[in-house]
């Protein structure tokens, strides 16, 4: 028995996509609010425990600083072509790696299975090459595939060089390979240049055909994963598919969504069964939701966590959590820090940060709570601003458990209020409130009882 094979991946991403006419370089756009390099990093993590070797050229700096830990890097400059790409990783690679996985960074929606079906066919093979094609009405200026009687793999032939029957040919190539890599490295030493100057990599075929070896294919069954990014059209097409994949499998996995053609929900969202999702919501980052909760109608979620059984109407909600049971909305806000915790309700118009609300809270209308901590069962009466920040610091608020605040009070920080204490509605608070007290005015002071006569 010979032992397992040791897979290692390049990831060719060293050309400018200069059909995205962008500033940005092509494989840091975002797609589902993830850069594409993303994709194919995450595709080919499962094959193998080495980190991806990235081939990098245009737009080198910010492509390493974006991926960072993930991922190895060689430079490619100046770009001379596929073949040039797969070459400066050799170095790196050639006492490594038994079997070479090739892909670019520019097709986000090939999946991990088909890369380790790929594998697995090399493995298989006693020739030195797994290629992977599809079919496709339009043949969207790929290379065709010419296959043999045997069915194995002839030739690429790149567009410019096909002839009109070879034009006709609908078998393309994807750019996405699995080699023997001791082999790859001496074949790629033999290709020749191109007219244009470039290095192609796809020459390899007809180098194993020259030496009588085996070129395997296999074909992808959805040609939606092969959509490659040039341009912004094709971006948009690639958000569309990848929506369409992501809301099938939230649904499959019993969430339900009321109109998956406007429900957004990044590939990084983690969601509970029997949880429903309104139209025009869209979920992002590190979120997690958990079960029979209501989203929407028209929320956006970014990097938060939602508890079980809440409801959360037309809200906007970043870095925050919100613990089981909360109502919320329409219209409110919830910003870093913020933490509504069990079966609290906050109403409309309300903004949170960098607050914890504790259980039973209900905030209804109108407030702002900032760098507060607010005590159980306590009740923030419409209009309620926590003055945070005199012009150089954020100063906090607690405030005890069942604390009734005022409609329309001014919470002027630093401040700290006892429990069961109240403040009369239009009140500004500049000085702490001991326990049970009940304030009034502006500034607000104890207020006096009626003086009864004895
Ligand atoms: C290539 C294939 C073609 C295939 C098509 C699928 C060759 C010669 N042709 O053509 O058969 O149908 O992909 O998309 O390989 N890159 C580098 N360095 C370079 C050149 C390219 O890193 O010097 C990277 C690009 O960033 C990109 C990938 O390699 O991620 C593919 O390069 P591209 O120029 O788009 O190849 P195509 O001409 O589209
Ligand atoms: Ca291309």
């Amino acid at each position: 028995m010979s032992k397992t094979p040791v897979v290692s991946a390049v990831i060719l991403a060293a050309g400018q996509g200069t059909r995205m006419r962008s500033s940005l370089p092509k494989v840091l756009h975002p797609l589902s609010g993830r850069p594409l390099i993303r994709y194919s990093l995450d595709a080919v993590k499962g094959l193998t425990s080495n980190p991806p070797v990235v081939v990098i050229g245009h737009g080198a700096d910010s492509v390493r600083k974006t991926v960072g830990e993930d991922a190895r890097f060689v430079v490619q400059q100046p770009q001379l072509g596929t073949a040039h790409a797969v070459m400066t990783a050799e170095q790196l690679l050639k006492d490594e790696a038994d079997l070479l996985v090739v892909t670019t960074a520019d097709m986000p929606l090939i999946r991990p299975e088909t890369l380790k079906a790929l594998v697995d066919m090399q493995q298989a093979n006693n020739g030195p090459i797994t290629m992977l094609t599809g079919f496709a009405d339009d043949p969207r200026g790929f290379g065709r595939i010419v296959r043999a009687e045997d069915n194995s793999v002839q030739a690429i032939v790149e567009e410019a060089a096909c002839t009109p029957a070879q034009l006709r040919i609908h078998e393309l190539n994807l750019s996405i390979y699995c080699f023997d890599a001791k082999w790859l490295w001496g074949a790629l030493k033999r290709i020749k240049v191109s007219a244009k100057g470039e290095y192609y990599l796809t020459d390899v075929v007809a180098i194993a055909r020259e030496d009588n070896l085996t070129v395997n294919a296999i074909s992808l069954e959805d040609f939606n994963e092969a959509i490659g990014i040039n341009t912004r059209v094709h971006l948009a097409e690639a958000e569309a598919i990848l929506r369409e994949r992501i809301n099938r499998q939230w649904m499959e996995s019993g969430v339900t969504l009321q109109d998956p053609n406007t429900t957004y929900i990044a590939p990084t969202v983690r969601i509970g069964r029997d949880t429903t999702i309104g139209p025009n919501t869209h979920l992002r980052g590190d979120t997690i939701i958990g079960e029979g909760t209501v989203i929407g109608p028209n929320c956006i979620i970014e990097d938060s966590a939602i508890g079980n059984n809440c409801t959360i109407l037309a809200a906007v909600i970043e870095s925050a959590i919100v613990e089981d049971g909360v109502s919320m909305g329409p219209f409110a806000h919830l910003r870093k820090g913020a933490h509504l915790m069990t079966g609290v309700h906050m109403g409309n118009f309300g903004e949170v940060k960098d607050s914890t609300l504790r259980p039973g809270v209900k905030m209804g209308h109108f407030s702002y709570i900032g760098n507060a901590d607010i005590g159980e069962n306590t009740n923030i009466g419409a209009g309620t601003i926590t003055c945070n920040f005199d012009g150089v610091h954020k100063n906090p608020t607690v405030i005890g458990a069942n604390v009734f605040i005022g409609s329309d009070t001014m919470l002027v920080a630093p401040l700290t209020i006892g429990e069961n204490a109240r403040t009369g509605a239009g009140s500004v608070v500049t000085h702490d409130i001991p326990a049970g007290e009940v304030v009034v005015g502006v500034p607000a002071r104890p207020h006096k009882k009626v003086e009864k006569s004895d």
